[in-house]
This record gives C-alpha cells, sequence and structure tokens, in this order.
C-alpha cells in the first residue's frame, strides 16, 4: 500500500467517495500570507479531483482542513481557538476528519500540544507534504489512526491541479523557502532552504493562465529576489520578469516579498523596461533604525534601503512603495522608533503592513532581552498607524486629475461602487457594476483618500 502513485490514491479515495450514498464535503481554510493561500488552492484541486465538494462551513463538512500560519502568535492563537471549536463537531460527527497542515505543522511544539491536547485531529503534514494527502485522506478513510508528516523540504511536486479561488487573478509561486533567517522570523525553520522552481514550468503555466483569461499574475515567494541562485541553469528573478512580460496579452504582472539587501538597480531597471509590470514595489524595511536593522540580520542599512527607492525615483518620481514595520522588537528605544517614523515620511510609503513583534520560539530574537512593554508597543504602534494615514491622504493626491488603468476587483464599501487595483498597486473606487470584475477600465482620478482615490470610468 505504501508505495501507490499519487494518481492512484486519487482513485482510491474517489472510489471510496463514489461508494457512500451521500457526496463528501470539505471545508479548506487558508490562514497568513498568499503564499498559503496559493497552497489552499492546490489542496482544494486534489479534493475536488478525488470527488469532494466544498462548503465555507466546518458544521456541514466531512473533512475539515486548516491551512496554518507560524509569523505571529495571534494567528497561532487564532488556529487553536478554531480547533477547539471542532471538538463538539467531532462529537456529534465522528466520521469526520481534520486535518492540520501549513507552517505550523512544522513547529514541534505545535505537533506535541496537538497530539496531546487535540486528538480528535486526524492528520496533521507540512508545507512540503502537500502531495501526500490523498494517501493520508485514503490510510484515514481506510480506519488508520492519525497520521503526522512533517519535516523534509521537498522541492513540491509539478502540476498539481489547483481549484483558484479568482477567474482573473492568479497567483504564482516562483520559490519556496528562505536562507535569510531573520532574527524575528521563523519563516526559514517552517519552510527551508530555498528552492526555486524551474523558469519553464514558470513560463508554461503563466501562459495557459494568460490564454485561459487571467488579467492578473502574482509571482510569489518569501524572497523573489533569490529566484534561479539555487539552479544550476537557472536565470535571475529580472530576466524571469522579462521572459513573463514578453507573453502575449494584456496582463499586470505582480510580485511579492523583495528583500531590500537583493532589490537593487537591476530590478528597477527591469520595473521600468517591462510593460507590463506594476511601477510599484512591496520592500518591506521593518525598521528605520541601524541598530534595530542590524540585530534582525536584515543586511541592509538605511541608507542602502534610501539608495533604491532614490535609484527608482531618479525616473519615475512618484514611484510607488510599500512597506512591512515591525514595532517593538526586543529592546527598541524611543529612538529607534523615531527613526522609523522619520524614515517613512522620507520614503512617503503608498502604504504600510505594520506588526507589533511577535516572540517566536526557536528564532534568535527570542532570547534577546526586551524591556518595553506590551503598552508602550501599542502606543508605538498607534502613533505609526496616525502618521500612514496622512502620509497616505497627502500621497494619494498626486494620483487627482490623472487616469489610471485599473484591473476591477469586486464591490466597493458603498453601494453602488466597485473597486479595483492600478497598475500603482492603488486602490481605486468608482461607480460601476459587478459586470467590470475581471475587466481593465481606465479611470479618471477625482479625490484621495487614505486609503484608496476615487474617480469616474472613462468611457
Ligand atoms: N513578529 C511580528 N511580525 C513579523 N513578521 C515576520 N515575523 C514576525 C514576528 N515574529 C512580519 C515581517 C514580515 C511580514 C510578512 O511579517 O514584517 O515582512
Ligand atoms: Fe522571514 Fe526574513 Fe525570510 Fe522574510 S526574508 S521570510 S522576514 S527570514
Amino acid at each position: 500500500m505504501e508505495n501507490l502513485s499519487f494518481n492512484e490514491y486519487i482513485s482510491l479515495v474517489s472510489e471510496k467517495i463514489g461508494k457512500r450514498d451521500y457526496p463528501m464535503t470539505a471545508c479548506v481554510h487558508s490562514y497568513g500570507c498568499q503564499l498559503n493561500f496559493s497552497d489552499g488552492e492546490k489542496i482544494k484541486g486534489m479534493l475536488m479531483k478525488m470527488g469532494f465538494g466544498f462548503t465555507e462551513e466546518p458544521e456541514k463538512a466531512d473533512l475539515v482542513i486548516f491551512n496554518t500560519c507560524a509569523v505571529r502568535e495571534n494567528a497561532e492563537d487564532r488556529v487553536f481557538g478554531n480547533l477547539g471549536n471542532l471538538k463538539r463537531l467531532k462529537e456529534d460527527n465522528p466520521e469526520m476528519i481534520i486535518g492540520l497542515c501549513g507552517c505550523m505543522a512544522e513547529l514541534e511544539n505545535v505537533v506535541e500540544r496537538i497530539k496531546k491536547s487535540y486528538p480528535y485531529v486526524d492528520i496533521v503534514f507540512g508545507t512540503s507534504a502537500l502531495d501526500r494527502l490523498p494517501k493520508l485522506i485514503y490510510q484515514k478513510l481506510s480506519g488508520s489512526k492519525r497520521t503526522v508528516e512533517v519535516g523534509e523540504y521537498n522541492m513540491p511536486v509539478e502540476g498539481l491541479s489547483q481549484l483558484r479561488d479568482s477567474s482573473f487573478k492568479a497567483s504564482v509561486p516562483i520559490m519556496f523557502g528562505c536562507n535569510n533567517f531573520c532574527t524575528y522570523c521563523i519563516v526559514p525553520y517552517v519552510r527551508g532552504r530555498e528552492r526555486s522552481r524551474r523558469f519553464e514550468d514558470i513560463i508554461n503555466e503563466v501562459e495557459k493562465l494568460v490564454q485561459t483569461g487571467y488579467k492578473e499574475i502574482m509571482l510569489l515567494g518569501q524572497n523573489v529576489n533569490s529566484y534561479g541562485k539555487d539552479l544550476e541553469d537557472g536565470i535571475s528573478f529580472s530576466e524571469l520578469l522579462r521572459r513573463i512580460n514578453n507573453i502575449d496579452g494584456e496582463f499586470i504582472i505582480r510580485f511579492m516579498s523583495s528583500h531590500p539587501k537583493d532589490a537593487g538597480k537591476e530590478l528597477i531597471d527591469t520595473i521600468i523596461s517591462c510593460d507590463k509590470v506594476e511601477k510599484h514595489l512591496h520592500l518591506p524595511v521593518q525598521s528605520g533604525s541601524n541598530d534595530i536593522l542590524k540585530r534582525m540580520n536584515r543586511n541592509y542599512t538605511v541608507g542602502q534601503y534610501l539608495e533604491t527607492i532614490n535609484y527608482a525615483r531618479s525616473f519615475i518620481s512618484d514611484f510607488s512603495f510599500t512597506t512591512d514595520i515591525i514595532v517593538g522588537f526586543p529592546n527598541e528605544s524611543d529612538e529607534d522608533f523615531e527613526e522609523t517614523l522619520d524614515l517613512m515620511k522620507t520614503v512617503g510609503y503608498d502604504n504600510i503592513y505594520s506588526f507589533i513583534y511577535s516572540k517566536r520560539s526557536g528564532t534568535k530574537a527570542a532570547v534577546m532581552e526586551d524591556k518595553i512593554t506590551d503598552k508602550e508597543k501599542s502606543r508605538r504602534m498607534t502613533r505609526l498607524l496616525a502618521l500612514q494615514r496622512e502620509i497616505s491622504t497627502e500621497k494619494y493626491k498626486r494620483f487627482i486629475g490623472r487616469t489610471l488603468r485599473v484591473l476591477v476587483d469586486g464591490k466597493g464599501k458603498s453601494e453602488g461602487f466597485m473597486t479595483g487595483k492600478s497598475r500603482e498597486a492603488v486602490i481605486v473606487e468608482f461607480e460601476g457594476d459587478e459586470s467590470l470584475i475581471g475587466k481593465f477600465i481606465d479611470v479618471k482620478i477625482t479625490a484621495a483618500k487614505n486609503w484608496a482615490v476615487t474617480g469616474e470610468i472613462i468611457k
């Protein structure tokens, strides 16, 4: 039984499901980053092949899978809370299968806690064991006890069918894992070392997506700028962007995340010269203090970071940047924090994603002394958010009077309004209806808010 192929296990499960007198339904919840949501789409693709139907409500499911995130403690707490809620459901329906996968499944302390306190979780599988899901479900349906498959970080299998959440926006992972070991971050421990996909596989996937009508291709990796470095006949990330840009069709290429130590002039030149690549760079800075950056093991200084920003703006004066910032890294002083605020003003980010530092055991920062109170960290976060609201409102004014090409995404906050994203990664709101979803339109911008710009469609 052990050595059957992936497809053989799919057929076996599908046979078992076919013999039931009612269809089996799966509920897959993904947490965290876009890479994890992309894994969630692959899980759903496999389940669909096995014959499962889908529901968003665990109460209605025969199989519940939590595809988890371990980057911050609150993400973990949510999963444990949601797992706790399944206990009663499992008591009512002992045949329900419960699975846990994703980054938390790679943490020893989590697996121990599951084994000890959550006996009703049936299968646990790690970030590189997605393709083992059909086997795990087959074993479970055949009456086996709990199985845990974690640990080795293989290259994920190519060609897994994917049930995509959107019919016009597609995520395409280009690499997995991270070699950087930023001192606060758990990712290298739960996703392993950097592994790049072959560029031919990526190009083929993007070509097919564009042919089937996808309008936005989001290239994903923990550190996309390292793409190809681990491959013998690899190409650089910039070369990959250029080759994808050469694919025929109207679509936009976005990507994340970039590491400032690797995102240099070549990347900026490529963004500027490739018409399909968005004119925006998400460049996570984490802190505006050189001392903190050093203790985070980020391998760049604020000065070097600003060189990249200034280089981009020497070509496009209002080139759009967004960033990630961690507030309250161990012993972050008032001065360190003020330097972060100063950097935000200097760069003028369109938007930021900010997080209060969360201690991740096993990382280097987890054993650093930290005298800063939680209250102080929250106070700093409030100040940072208020400053960014001011900066965003001011920055977005530059679009007033301009016409932006927008890929329409969905309904807006107010009745009769729709939203979409421009090539500068700005959210644009305008009057319109749902027939526009998934289409490119031109919008003349008339006003700026602190999270978006608004305008009118140009016919
Ligand atoms: N605490 C808070 N934020 C973190 N991030 C990563 N690890 C932590 C942590 N331990 C943030 C970083 C990263 C983003 C994806 O999550 O800002 O860029
Ligand atoms: Fe984590 Fe740093 Fe790797 Fe990003 S680059 S995933 S923050 S270790």
